[in-house]
């Protein structure tokens, strides 16, 4: 079987991604844990987790807040202050050790917070003062989101240098490369979309103006890294975290066309509702892969079938699975051989400590 299936599909086999080769083009989609230590630094036990999981062709890390503002739900790591760029380098160490390759996502999540997230206790930040339904992770449990407070113009390129400055930190830190998390309505997200962003100034109302934070912060990462280790996550219909567009197509299409003329590596696109339905009825996500000259990372329900389809098809360049990862730290080696998958318990998916986050075997039984 193993063979066989080698042979029959190049899913489980090499591929260049920039200077980087690429054990195999199953991707460990970014995974929020919620478990990192006061200061937002990673530990020793996320060390073991990544480092459990280095048989992905590539891993994408959990959403890693770019400064304290860019914090939005409890425990998760950030990627700015000097004792964050030690815990991650536990982390990086661990999975090169293992073999492995490791990007980090840069997350600032805009308006999805609370002030008990926030230095100061102050308002969350938005393109606009648009209160989303749905409740933040706080530490003392699930609060309302309060209407954020909209940037003003003169903040953004503060912001931009955040960005750079976490880019930065990535480097410091031995990541391979970094993912801008531009999706699931976050903050580059609440920019982009018409639903969120009413802003009169250079930063919305235009497709332009609206699409001018991603293709600054790009231009910024992509100055630190090179384009060649730069990634851009994207959702066009999602609805997550509240977030809606008049018309994705022309939105996401000009945005992927943008991101091509910048030169990043790859586009990370989430197919469908995150976590949902993929459902794509009326998009046509071929159209951005096919205007993009570097990689097209596909995600959103993948299946082992479904990612042997879409190589078979060529409708990805690589698959990145998020859920099935949880449960299973050898989820190449299962996919490979079509073993059976071990479903995650949702109860410990965030925070907590060992249970339900390195206590998962892989099929030899070993931890
Ligand atoms: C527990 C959990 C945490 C997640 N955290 C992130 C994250 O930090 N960044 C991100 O872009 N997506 C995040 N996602 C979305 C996943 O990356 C992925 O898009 C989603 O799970 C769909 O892929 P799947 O069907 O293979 O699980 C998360 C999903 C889950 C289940």
């Amino acid at each position: 079987m193993d063979t066989q299936v080698t042979q029959l599909t190049d899913l489980f086999q090499p591929v260049r991604l920039g200077p980087l080769t690429l054990q195999n083009r199953v991707v460990m989609a970014p995974l929020t844990r919620s478990r990192a230590a006061a200061g937002d630094v990673p530990t020793a036990m996320n060390a073991t987790y990544y480092r459990q999981r280095a048989e992905a062709g590539l891993i994408i890390s959990e959403a890693s807040q770019i400064s304290p503002q860019g914090k939005g739900y409890a425990w998760t790591p950030g990627i700015y202050s000097d004792a964050q760029i030690a815990g991650w380098r536990l982390v990086t160490d661990a999975v090169h050790e293992a073999g492995g390759l490791i990007y980090c996502q840069l997350w600032h999540v805009g308006r999805i917070s609370h002030p008990d997230l926030q230095q100061g206790h102050v308002l969350p930040v938005s393109a606009s003062a648009i209160r989303p339904r749905g409740k933040a992770f706080t530490e003392t449990g699930f609060q309302p989101i309060p209407t954020p407070r909209p940037l003003r113009t003169d903040e953004i390129p503060g912001l931009i240098a955040d960005y750079a400055h976490a880019a930065t930190a990535a480097k410091k830190a031995g990541f391979d490369g970094v993912e801008i998390h531009a999706a699931n309505g976050y903050l580059i997200d609440q920019f982009l979309r018409t639903k969120t962003n009413y802003r009169t100034d250079l930063y919305g109302g235009t497709l332009e103006n609206r699409l001018r934070l991603l293709t600054e912060v790009t231009r910024a990462v992509v100055g630190v890294w090179g384009g060649d280790r730069v990634g851009v996550r994207l959702a066009p219909v999602s609805g997550a975290n509240d977030v809606a567009d008049a018309d994705p197509a022309t939105t996401f299409g000009t945005a992927v066309q943008r991101l091509d003329s910048i030169g990043v590596i790859y586009i990370h696109i989430v197919e469908g509702q995150t976590i949902g339905p993929r459902d794509t009825t009326g998009f046509d996500f071929g159209a951005l892969q096919r205007s993009f000259r570097g990689l097209y990372i596909a995600n959103n329900g993948y299946t082992r079938d479904l990612a042997l389809q879409a190589r078979r098809e060529h409708t990805a360049d690589l698959v990145a699975f998020g859920r099935p990862w949880l449960g299973n730290p050898d989820l190449v080696t299962r996919l490979r051989i079509d073993a059976q998958l071990t479903e995650a318990n949702r109860e410990t998916w965030y925070g907590g400590a060992e249970a339900g986050y390195i206590d998962y075997p892989r099929l030899d039984g070993a931890v």
